[in-house]
């Protein structure tokens, strides 16, 4: 019975050590650091400069807009470092017959920290964040490198591919909301 008792409280030890370790991780992996906040246009270029304005100047990454009250800017920490932005503007794309259009700008994320899902996480808080002002439609100027992760998050191409001055080919996208 001793024996029996002795073998019970190591075996739970074990097990308990074991729990403990599993807790430990979680709480230090990146997944349960995250957090996506409003951030001001000027935190963005910590990440719009690197990832799509690098080696121009700063005043490049100004946008038309970006502190219009009705413009939003989001930014992904991880561990209290900036590694994500992306801005939504309230406009309407002429071509869409649609009413409460937003768009998309600024979308990045630095390199380091790409294809871990950031990017799919800051999309879907604009859209959320579109639901939640009863927007309804969603479109961009995607680059062309980046219309597969589009694509994977359900936003279509819309009509021919076009150039942007000193950036390169774009696609207009869209995806409706709600
Ligand atoms: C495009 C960008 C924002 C995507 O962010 P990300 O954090 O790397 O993307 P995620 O990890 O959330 O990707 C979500 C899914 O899309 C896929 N994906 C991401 N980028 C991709 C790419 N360029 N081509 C193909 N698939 C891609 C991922 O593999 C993932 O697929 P899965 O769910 O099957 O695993 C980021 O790569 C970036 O900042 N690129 C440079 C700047 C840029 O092009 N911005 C867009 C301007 S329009």
């Amino acid at each position: 019975m001793k024996n029996f008792c002795v073998e019970l409280i190591l075996q739970n030890s074990v097990t308990l050590k074991v729990l403990l370790l599993i807790c430990y991780q979680f709480l230090c992996s990146e997944n349960f650091m995250i957090k996506i906040q409003n951030i001001s246009s000027t935190d963005t270029f910590l990440v719009r400069h690197p990832v799509l304005r690098a080696g121009k100047p700063i005043e490049s990454c100004v946008f038309d807009g970006d502190n219009l009250p009705s413009t939003k800017h989001f930014g992904l920490y991880i561990k209290e470092k900036l590694v994500g932005v992306v801005s939504i503007f309230k406009n309407k794309n002429t071509i869409f017959n649609i009413e409460n259009q937003f768009q998309i700008r600024g979308m990045a994320v630095l390199p380091e920290f790409q294809k871990k899902g950031f990017g799919e996480n800051l999309v879907k808080h604009c859209e959320n964040y579109v639901k939640n002002v009863n927007g309804t439609l969603i479109w961009f100027n995607a680059r062309e490198n980046a219309v597969p992760f589009y694509k994977k998050l359900g936003y279509n191409k819309i009509g021919n591919p076009f150039s942007i001055a000193d950036i390169g080919i774009h696609y207009l996208m869209k995806k409706e909301i709600g």
